[in-house]
Parts: structure tokens; C-alpha cells; sequence
């Protein structure tokens, strides 16, 4: 089994943000030769009044994403967000997180071949971001059982808050995923590793989408309602401004990961 690469970005915000990637993203597949490209997009879209279920990615947000690059989109709690949920999850490889149910709309496994290698990806949520969805580790189990010898590389998008579980996980399925890689809080975290076995893992990849911002979103709405202790007045916003890139990138040998790096924003867009 040869050498591969994954890119993974993480939850791109908005417009800006999907705009940022179909500038960028082709540069950054230019220079380091992905074999596989994935993008979390969860937040690709603002859909409704209400941050806990207005985000989430329309069609035309996918199509744009796909057409930029991407290879695998994945998703997260926004996933089900906005009256155009059901027909973004139908889309060939978008993903929405594996563990939530047997009834809600799309799926969270897709197996891709790219560059001669067979991958499985696989998106999954903790109950910190999805609190009625099935505990994550069975799913993992269940898919990858199943993949058996069809697949020569998984890769988890796990979705979640808590920093500690994220690592339980990673350790729980050291050296049988290629990478599992942390997304939903949109904070880039500086643990990018190998755990053993050779496992690419980052508690979470980060956000792509406003710098000055709140998770990608203009404060101001939140601040007030925090402040005094009332409903959000308005709906969420995403903030103006330059782009945060957040992505990493992994090095495997077959089913092993060797080396992950996380991508610096280039410094061009950070100053516009
Ligand atoms: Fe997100
Ligand atoms: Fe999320």
C-alpha cells in the first residue's frame, strides 16, 4: 500500500466561508496533493432564526463545496438544520453524523476510492454536541465490522465539545483509523498527533470562516442575551472580516497515518 495524503477542513461558516474555499481550496489541493479531500459543513448556511437549528448546508452550498474540491462532506448537530436538510443528506457523499438514529434523513458512512485507495469516512457526534444521539463507539463498531476488507482507510470526523472524550475515543480506535479528527467547537486545538498505531488525531480542527468573530458569528446578538438573561432578539449573523483556515493535513502509509500538520491561513487572506 502505497503513500497517501487527507486534507480536512473544518466547519466552514457562511458564504464568506464557502467563498474562501472555492479561492483556496484549489490552491492548497495544488500544493499538497490530497488524495482525499474532506469538508465539515455544518455551517455552510444560515437557515433559520435561531442559532441551535438555523445553521446547517443547502444544496447549493454542497454543490459549490464539491465543485471547489471536496471529495466528502461531512456534518455535525447543524446537519438537520433548515427546510432544505432532507435534499442536501440526499447528495452522493454528504455525510451527517452516523450515530443519531435509524429514522432522521442521510447517512454517516460513505466509502470513497481515490488515488487507488479505498476510504471509508465516517462521521460521527458525541452526546455533548447531539445529546439523543447513539453512543458513538457502537457506531463505529457496527460501520467498520462491516467495511471489513472493503475499506483500506477510515477516516472519523468526530463531532463533539468535550475534549476529553474526543481522546477517549481516539485512543478506543488507535491504530484501526487513519485519522480521527475533532470538529464542532471551531476552535483549532495545538494537539495535533500520532496515537498508537498509527492514528492521526486532533481534538478539533478549527472553524474556516470569520476571525473576529464568535464560532464564525457576530457577538453582539449573543452578548446581549447573555448579559441579560433573555432570548437571542435577533437571528444569528456571520460575522464580516478576514478568514481563519482550519485544516489539517494527514500523512499515511496505507492504513497508517505517519505524520499530521496543521495548515497555517495564508498570511495574504489573514491581512486583507
Ligand atoms: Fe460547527
Ligand atoms: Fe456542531
Amino acid at each position: 500500500m502505497h503513500e497517501h495524503r487527507i486534507l480536512f477542513v473544518g466547519d466552514v461558516v457562511g458564504d464568506l466561508g464557502v467563498a474562501y474555499l472555492e479561492r483556496h481550496l484549489p490552491v492548497l489541493i495544488a500544493e499538497h496533493r490530497p488524495t482525499l479531500v474532506v469538508v465539515n459543513g455544518e455551517n455552510a448556511d444560515v437557515t433559520g432564526p435561531r442559532p441551535a437549528t438555523g445553521l446547517g448546508m443547502t444544496p447549493r452550498s454542497a454543490e459549490r463545496l464539491f465543485e471547489a474540491g471536496a471529495d466528502v462532506l461531512t456534518g455535525g448537530n447543524h446537519s438537520w438544520d433548515g427546510p432544505e436538510a432532507a435534499a442536501t443528506l440526499a447528495l452522493p457523499r454528504v455525510l451527517r453524523p452516523h450515530n443519531y438514529g435509524v429514522r432522521a434523513p442521510g447517512t454517516g458512512a460513505c466509502v470513497v476510492e481515490r488515488g487507488g485507495v479505498r476510504y471509508g469516512v465516517l462521521d460521527l457526534t458525541s452526546r455533548s454536541a447531539l445529546p439523543a444521539a447513539d453512543h458513538p463507539y457502537d457506531a463505529f463498531e457496527a460501520v467498520v465490522q462491516g467495511w471489513g476488507d472493503a475499506v483500506d482507510a477510515v477516516v472519523v470526523d468526530f463531532h463533539g465539545d468535550g475534549a476529553t472524550e474526543k481522546a477517549i475515543f481516539g485512543y478506543a480506535v488507535a491504530g484501526r483509523a487513519v485519522a480521527v479528527l475533532g470538529t464542532h467547537t471551531h476552535v483549532p486545538t495545538a494537539d495535533a498527533r500520532l496515537l498508537p498505531g498509527g492514528t492521526a488525531f486532533v481534538t478539533d480542527v478549527g472553524m474556516t470562516g470569520p476571525a473576529n468573530s464568535m464560532q464564525g458569528y457576530d457577538p453582539d446578538v449573543f452578548v446581549a442575551a447573555y448579559r441579560d438573561r433573555l432570548p437571542l432578539a435577533a437571528p444569528s449573523r456571520v460575522a464580516d472580516g478576514p478568514i481563519a483556515l482550519g485544516a489539517v493535513l494527514v500523512h499515511a502509509h496505507g492504513p497508517r497515518a505517519v505524520a499530521i500538520e496543521r495548515l497555517a491561513t495564508p498570511t495574504e487572506e489573514a491581512h486583507a
